[in-house]
């Protein structure tokens, strides 16, 4: 893996030592293209996630980086190649691992409390408790006061708001995020960018996170994973190195931000133009 290039310093981000979280190996995946041939899709891919780590994953468009989320969660079984999540293979009923997606999911006729406590109602939490912890995490996320609003009746950002309060208050140990930002206005975008990252600073869950912003990559993690285009491997690696707590308007000023952002987009160009093409 090619960590720096043209003089990128990187700075060790600490993980060293700790369990791991995830830890992928030779891990392949291939379907069948509509003549019945394989068509590769993810190759070779090897990943070690420590635990408490923010790790974002960037790469052009079907690349297989949910495909790889897939794998993790243990929503699609592994072919070829190993995946464990905190030693065991994944699916396990301990793994504790919360999933956001890039649309909010949330029940249209269920209130945002009712929402935003339904993995606790599914874990057979009683009624009172989940009720009590849904307010708290709904706090945390600025939504008090619209605990009985449908979601039909509360924006776009606030929708994504329950979402990460409903995976929240699960307490999971792992969390994947799939591009969980990405329908979102910037501004908007930039607040949960806060709240969330907030969040995380104070609890240190372990966190993979696709994004397709590489600003946001940079921003919230400490280590960013770039894959190439269809198949998908990982092609390089960076070490973010920049010291928490993040005030995130900071930080987009720093030095360490343009020559992340200029080395990581380097990288991913030729990349995202294949994909563009349809040539990967
Ligand atoms: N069930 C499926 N049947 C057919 N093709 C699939 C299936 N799942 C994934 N693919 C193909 O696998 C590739 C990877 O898909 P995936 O959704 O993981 O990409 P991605 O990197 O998440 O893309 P994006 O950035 O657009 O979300 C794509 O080419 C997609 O068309
Ligand atoms: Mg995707």
């Amino acid at each position: 893996m090619t960590a720096a290039r043209k003089g990128l310093q990187v700075i060790p981000g600490g993980g060293e030592g700790r369990q791991d979280a995830v830890r992928i190996r030779g891990l392949g995946f291939r379907l069948l293209d509509r003549q019945k041939r394989p068509l590769p899709i993810l190759d070779n891919v090897d990943l070690t996630l420590k635990d408490g780590e923010f790790v974002s994953i960037v790469g052009p468009s079907g690349c297989g980086k949910s495909t790889l989320l897939n794998f993790i969660s243990g929503l699609v079984p592994v072919q070829s190649g190993s995946v464990e999540v905190f030693g065991e293979p994944p699916g396990g009923k301990d793994a504790a691992i919360g999933y956001v997606f890039q649309q909010h999911a949330l029940l249209p006729w269920r209130p945002v409390l009712t929402n935003a406590a339904i993995g606790l109602e599914v874990a057979g939490v009683p009624r009172e408790e989940r009720s009590r912890r849904a307010r708290d995490m709904l706090r945390v996320m600025g939504l008090d006061g619209f605990e009985d609003h449908y979601p039909r009746e509360i924006s776009g950002g606030m929708r994504q708001r329950v979402s990460l309060a409903r995976t929240l208050v699960c307490n999971p140990r792992l969390i994947l995020m799939d591009e969980p930002f990405g329908a979102l206005d910037a501004q908007t975008k930039l607040l949960i960018q806060e709240m969330f990252l907030s969040y995380w600073e104070e609890h240190r869950k372990t966190v993979l996170f696709v994004t397709h912003d590489l600003a946001e990559a940079i921003l919230l993690s400490d280590r960013i994973l770039v894959m190439s285009s269809r198949p998908g491997r990982i092609m390089a690696e960076y070490e973010v190195g920049i010291q928490r707590p993040r005030n995130l308007e900071q930080v987009r000023h720093l030095p360490r931000f343009t020559e992340l952002h200029d080395s990581i987009w380097e990288n991913l160009r030729a990349e995202a133009m294949k994909a563009m093409q349809g040539r990967a």
